[in-house]
Parts: C-alpha cells; structure tokens; sequence
C-alpha cells in the first residue's frame, strides 16, 4: 500500500498509522546508519531542494545527511543568497527551482504557512521543516521516534511540555501527535508564555508550576525560550525564569526514577536545563533525539516519494 500523504506540513492530518508506519521504517533505516558503509541506492534519480529562509543546524544538517544516505540529488538553497533579496517573490523562486523538474522541497521559514504555499506554487512534495510560530512536524517524529525508543511504546506516558509554549512551533506539531499516539499531554509554563487560549492546543493539563507538574511526568521536554520570537517582557530575567522553570540538579528529587528530559535544541544552557540535566547519562535524550532526526527524516522523504513498508533496507 502507498503512503497516504503528498506533503509532510500538517502532522495533525496524519493517524496513528502512518506516525507509527513512519516510526518503523525510520527503525529500518537506523540499521544501515549502523553498517560501515551508511548508503542505499534507495532513491537514486530524485531531486530534493532544501530551502532554509531561516537558521538552523540540526534539521538542515540532518536533513542533507538523510538525502546522502538515500542517494538522492540535493540542491541547498535559501536565505540571503538568492535573489528574493532583489525583489523576487519567494513563490518566483520556487516556479523557476520547478522548472529543473524537482521532486521534493524541504523548507523552512519564519513565517507560518509558507510551506502550504510552496505545496500550491510547485505541484511537488513538500516537506515543512519548520514554519513560524506554526508546526514543525519532523520535529515532532523525532520526539515520538526517540519516547518510543526509550519507553517501547507512547500509550499511556505522560509528557510535560515545558516553557516557552506560545512561541513553539514544536508545540503546534508534538502535541496532536503525541495525542494521537494516546500520550497524555500536561503544557507547564508562566500564563506570560501561554497562548490566550492554552485551551485550544489539544492539552490535556495547563499547569503554571514546574514543580508541581513534574513528578506526574514520564518525559519532561524542556522548550527553548525564544528570545527572537519573545514580545515586551514575559518574564523578570532569564535567572529568574531559570528558578521557576528551568529543569535544574536541585529539581532531580521531584522527577520520577525513568523519567526522561528531552530538548529539541538549541539549548540555552543555564535557562531552561542546566548543564547537569542536559549532559544527565541516563536522563537526557537530546542526543538521542538528535540522531533520531537522521532516521524520522529519511523515513520521511522515502515515503513521501512512493516507498512503502517493504524495501527500506534495500
Ligand atoms: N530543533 C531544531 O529545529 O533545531 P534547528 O533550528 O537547529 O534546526
């Protein structure tokens, strides 16, 4: 059976069935990013643009390292070297990178909605790696990929989304997914950083205690305050954010003895996790959630572009 979807933007669309399809090829796929040689020919012939309008490390290298891996042709544009800084039209720019018969584009974009727009423009796959305040759906995989790595299953955990929930396009993708998952959703922050309806997110718990929140958490997934996206003053100072919210050595004794911290990076160190919560041995799977990116990614794309359960070991 194909796989149901042409674009990769709304994970909200997606069922427990294609997450969990995702999820298991993905799993395949760490098995040739554990041989010598970490290549296929699994999508020789395709072309993939990355479109990066705004920065990143993890997702854009990730996603580079997972089109490598499958063999595809990729083109790596976007930004302030191209020619929408003299005028063009991001939708311009998409028509002409069309005209070289492309398969599929990644992209991400400070604005929310770009990629529905990109999906319009070009007639071809589309995945969005992040969009605004909006969705970030590979995100969201990698999370679901690295609980269910660390759990065997995501029914019935309770995940604690903590900090900057307004801002958090993270958010905007993990919850409905984890929901779907039939993960129980508790969001923890400061009312400054919640959306005026927390309602309206898909939590099943709003909290504005860390410390009370925590010990009913299996995974405490510590959200990145963002400062470029922050408006007026939500909170006194950073250090004071750090001791209400930030996930620290002191608050060890209040998690529970297999909880997990998770991040989706970057991390400001000393704000939301301090260095002994992030580098914990047992505890943090950042790390874990960053090669998981690797995996999610590759998962993605060669289902994206007709693969199915069968073959992603080729
Ligand atoms: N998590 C995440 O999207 O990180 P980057 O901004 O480094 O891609």
């Amino acid at each position: 059976m194909s796989f149901p979807h042409k674009h990769l933007i709304d994970l909200s669309e997606y069922s427990a069935d294609d997450i969990s399809l995702i999820l298991d090829v993905a799993e395949r796929f760490r098995e040739v990013n554990e041989r010598r040689i970490k290549k296929v020919p699994t999508l020789k012939g395709f072309t993939v643009v990355n479109m990066f309008n705004e920065p990143s490390t993890r997702t854009r290298s990730s996603f580079e390292i997972a089109e490598k891996r499958l063999s595809c042709d990729t083109l790596n544009f976007g930004g302030s070297s191209t020619s929408t800084v003299k005028g063009e039209s991001l939708l311009d720019t998409v028509r002409t990178l069309c005209s070289y018969k492309i398969d599929l584009i990644v992209v991400r974009d400070k604005h929310a909605g770009v990629p529905h727009q990109v999906a319009r423009a070009s007639g071809v796959h589309v995945i969005d790696a992040g969009d605004g305040k909006h969705q970030h759906p590979t995100q969201a995989l990698l999370d679901l990929y690295t609980i269910r790595k660390r759990f065997g299953s995501i029914e019935g955990l309770t995940v604690g989304i903590v900090g900057d929930i307004g801002h958090s396009r993270v958010c905007g993708s993990l919850i409905p997914a984890l929901k779907t998952m039939g993960a129980k959703v508790v969001v923890v922050g400061p009312p400054t950083l919640m959306p005026a309806r927390p309602d309206l997110l898909g939590a099943d718990e709003v909290r504005f205690s860390l410390d009370e929140a925590l010990p009913q958490l299996d995974v405490v997934y510590m959200l990145r305050i963002q400062r470029e996206r922050l408006e007026g003053a939500p909170f006194p100072s950073l250090r004071e954010y750090n001791r209400l919210f930030g996930l620290t050595r002191e608050r060890e004794h209040l998690l529970r003895p297999d909880a997990i911290v998770c991040h989706p990076g970057p991390i400001n160190r000393g704000v939301e996790l301090d260095d002994y919560m992030a580098d914990h041995v047992e505890r943090s799977a950042i790390l874990d959630q960053v090669y998981a990116g690797v995996l999610v990614r590759m998962a993605s794309l060669y289902l994206l572009l007709g693969g199915n359960e069968h073959g992603a070991d080729a």
